[in-house]
């Protein structure tokens, strides 16, 4: 267990090259598993990272790192289970489930427990499967999927575009039997850096001008060699920490595009943000304007993964802003802790009011979640005075070297590792 002491005010100044997308490497990883061997670059060190390694490895596969990318190689046996213990570190280890499937006709694995940002259901997933010819059962807390005779294409409509369950629906129908037509899926980067890895590995995948995912199953796939996109997440959060302390960062290595709809509240309140090919540079006032109604939605509207360190930010503009969460309920877990640095914000149901205040103050905070996580530690570095930050095994889920890189940019913050 550590614990970072943040002494905020600093000003927060330079260039950052951004790493690779947890949530693009995530289910290439898990896609990797029925592919043949290949090499993942531009993969960030992240726990969530390491937990994905080692599923791969119960699953029979390899999986080393070797710098920033991850080899992959096809083993002979393996397990069609996930230990307990590997499902409840990272909830997106379901994320598995199709593949495990379409590998071994077979899976078994704790539901994912641990919800950390209110319910998060599973059953876009398992009835895309069960569409597909998988028989699955519960017990216990327990799933049982198999697929004795294989998985065949299947027509599958989401109601609602989940990004893990439109990832699981993907991986099971790329070596599945037959066509497999998919709408409303989601249309986020990430899911469109899997297609381009499952594609390079010889999957047939089209996607329509209206959206409609089609696949045709294909007996094998082979390996290939990918680069993950950059973590748009990520690069949000840096730029969030430069513009509410009056900063100015060059952030390198992004896809600006990705990152339209947090540059167009950024802009809003009152940063100058000009971007290049692969570059984003945010010169921020000396304070923020209120942000006027930000609402989360599918991509590529404004992402959910957001809202936490963009309500840090708010806190301390001239005027308000209103954040509605429209993806997940109880996401507004960091709002307590915001309080303790001064922050104003009211929440009821699923929108949170903001009003700026001037200054924030040093306090002992809890980072509840990832995200949530982050924009405690954005409010610290904005704070006046000390503040001791713990829960940090969240912030390690998503962030690689966050306290590096901010000491980087002029941070005044230290990781103290305890006992
Ligand atoms: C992924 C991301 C997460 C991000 C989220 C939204 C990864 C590993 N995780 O999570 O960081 O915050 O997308 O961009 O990439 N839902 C159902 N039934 C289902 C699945 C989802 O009702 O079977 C609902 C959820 O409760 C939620 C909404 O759909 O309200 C969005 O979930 P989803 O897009 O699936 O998010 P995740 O894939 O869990």
């Amino acid at each position: 267990m550590s614990h970072y002491i943040i002494r905020g005010g600093n000003r927060l100044e330079g260039a950052l090259k951004i790493h690779g997308a947890k949530n693009a490497a995530l289910p290439i990883l898990a896609a990797a598993a029925i592919c043949g061997d290949s090499v993942i670059r531009n993969c960030p060190n992240l726990t969530d990272i390491s937990v994905a390694m080692e599923i791969l490895r119960h699953l029979g596969c390899g999986a080393l790192r070797q710098g920033d990318a991850i080899v992959t190689t096809q083993g002979e046996a393996g397990d069609c289970r996930i230990p307990d213990q590997l499902m409840g570190a990272m909830r997106s280890s379901i994320v598995f489930l199709g593949g495990m499937v379409a590998r071994h006709g077979c899976a078994e694995l704790a539901l994912p427990g641990g919800c950390e940002l209110g319910a998060r259901p599973i059953d876009l997933h398992l009835a895309a499967l069960e569409r597909m010819g998988a028989r699955i059962t519960e017990t216990g807390g327990r799933l049982l999927c198999s697929a004795p005779e294989g998985l065949h294409g299947a027509r599958i409509d989401l109601s609602f575009p989940s990004v893990g369950a439109t990832e699981n629906t993907l991986i099971a129908a790329v070596t599945a039997q037959g066509e497999t037509v998919l709408t409303g899926a989601a249309r986020e980067p990430e899911i469109l850096d899997l297609i381009d890895f499952l594609r390079a590995c010889g999957a047939r995948i089209a996607i329509g001008l209206d959206g409609v995912i089609r696949v045709e199953g294909v007996k094998r796939l082979q390996g290939t060699e990918h680069r993950v996109i950059p973590d748009r997440i990520a690069a949000g959060t840096y730029l969030c920490a430069a513009a509410m302390t009056g900063g100015d960062l060059l952030a390198k290595e992004v896809v600006p595009g990705h990152l339209a709809s947090s540059l167009s509240v950024l802009a809003q309140a009152g940063c100058r943000v000009v971007t290049g090919p692969d570059w984003v540079r945010l010169t921020a006032p000396r304070r923020l304007a209120g942000f006027g109604t930000v609402k989360t939605m599918p991509y590529p509207g404004f992402p959910t993964d957001m809202q936490s360190v963009m309500m840090a930010a708010a806190t301390v503009a001239d005027g308000p802003t209103v954040f509605v969460e429209n993806i997940f309920e109880s996401r507004y877990r960091h709002v307590p802790e915001l309080r303790k640095l001064g922050a104003k914000i009211i929440t009821e149901g699923r929108a949170a009011v903001v009003t700026g205040v001037e200054e924030l103050t040093g306090a002992n905070l809890l980072c509840t979640d990832l995200r949530g996580g982050a924009a405690v530690v954005l409010g610290a570095l904005a704070a006046r005075g000390e503040s001791t930050v713990t829960g940090l095994d969240h912030i390690d889920r998503g962030y690689d070297d966050l306290e590096g890189n901010l000491s980087r940019l002029g941070a005044d913050m230290k990781r103290v590792r305890n006992g």
